[in-house]
């Protein structure tokens, strides 16, 4: 009889309790890191004594429920579904794969199983990190020429960290800033590029750089046109000064002011306004010149050859339009009156 006790409360210990002699359950990497969006592969296996026969397989995650540590199968916990997988089967693997892991699948994962005789559960479990990149660049404002850093943080330690700005890769996580170089920032880690972390915004502040003037018209310009000249240059912060010199003569050495504003206005060009023009465009952080451009005023033969056409023009139609109005007439006779009487007419007209 107390033999019979003792038996009974032995078999519910090991019921219950931790995986029993001879039987053991092994976790290839007790504390895996894995990135928020990625999947993870948790390798596992098992053993047991022979002669048993594996009936059921399950894995729990660790739940504080009212402030106790409980054990909840997976296939319980709705916000799991469709996203674990059993690799395992009922010999000696027991490896699990979740996707799209989300910040609270953090924590501890137990497996369990059950054979004919006795059902075991790992004493030991697997505690999963699930991490988010954090990128970061110091100093997120700087001057061209400035050295700037870039730091991917992790909360746990992960091989390589690759960089991208504005999609494209970035050579080196330290650098000297250039103009070009103002844009997004993210890392990723390599060999899983599409989870990334939020982007960080780099600007990269210079002095006007390719300075250029456009004129509102190309070519030759006839004397009381107007023309404007605007000034455009790529800087950072945008430029908000801009100054318009012309050389005088042809020397170079003698540069005059003759305007600001980022369009140079010439409502009525004459000749004294030939010359070669500069536009200087400045920023808080410095100036810069255009490449000088040359403004022409067109030959006055020009306009003379255009008047001519124009008088050309009038007096043709002056001589061709009495021509038509009696051809119209004759016409309007022709429909009403005698064949021959107008032929006649026509002649006389002719004549005339
Ligand atoms: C994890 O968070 C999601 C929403 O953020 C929630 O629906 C789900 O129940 C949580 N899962 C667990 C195991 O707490
Ligand atoms: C200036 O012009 C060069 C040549 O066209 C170009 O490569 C460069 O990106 C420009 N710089 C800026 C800041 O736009
Ligand atoms: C002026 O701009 C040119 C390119 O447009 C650049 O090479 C040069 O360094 C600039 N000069 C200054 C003083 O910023
Ligand atoms: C020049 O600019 C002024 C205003 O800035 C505009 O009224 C005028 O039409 C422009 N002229 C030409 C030729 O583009
Ligand atoms: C631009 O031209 C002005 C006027 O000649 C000059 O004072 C200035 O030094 C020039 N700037 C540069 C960057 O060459």
């Amino acid at each position: 009889m107390m033999e019979k006790m003792i038996a009974m409360l032995m078999l519910l210990i090991f019921k219950s309790g931790s995986v029993s002699a001879g039987s053991s359950v092994t976790f290839e990497n007790p504390n895996p890191c894995a990135l928020k969006g990625s999947s993870v592969h948790l390798s596992c296996s098992y053993n047991y004594p022979d002669g048993e026969t594996v009936k059921k397989t399950a894995w729990y995650k660790g739940k504080l429920i009212n402030g106790t540590w409980t054990r909840v199968k997976l296939s319980d916990l709705p916000s799991y579904q469709d996203r674990y997988r059993y690799l395992g089967d009922q010999q000696h693997d027991c490896d699990l794969a979740i996707d799209d892991l989300q910040d609270n699948d953090t924590g501890h994962y137990y497996f369990w199983f059950d054979t004919q005789m006795y059902a075991r559960r790992s004493k030991e479990s697997v505690y999963l990190s699930v991490i988010e990149l954090s990128a970061r660049v110091y100093p997120d404002r700087v001057r061209a020429g400035g050295t700037v850093t870039l730091k991917c943080r992790t909360s746990c330690q992960l091989p390589n960290t690759v960089w991208f700005k504005d999609g494209r890769p970035v050579a080196k996580p330290v650098f000297q800033a250039q103009a070009g170089d103002s844009g997004n920032y993210l890392c990723a880690v390599k060999g899983q590029e599409s989870v990334q972390s939020d982007s960080v915004v780099l600007d990269v502040q210079y002095p006007p750089l390719n300075v250029s003037v456009e004129m509102s018209y190309s070519g030759p310009l006839t004397e009381g046109s107007s023309v404007n000249l605007s000034c455009s240059s790529a800087a950072n912060p945008a430029a908000d000064h801009y100054t318009w010199y012309k050389a005088s003569g042809s020397s170079f050495s003698s540069l005059l002011q003759v305007g600001s504003g980022q369009v140079l206005s010439l409502p009525s060009v004459e000749a004294s306004h030939t010359g070669l023009y500069v536009c200087q465009a400045r920023n808080p952080l410095g100036q810069n010149n255009s490449t000088e451009v040359l403004l022409t005023t067109g030959d006055k033969d020009i306009n003379r050859v255009i008047i001519f056409v124009g008088i050309g023009v009038k007096v043709c139609i002056g001589l061709l339009l009495p021509l038509v109005i009696i051809w119209a007439w004759r016409l309007r006779r022709r429909s009403t009156g005698n064949k021959e009487e107008n032929s006649r007419d026509y002649e006389n007209i002719g004549i005339a």
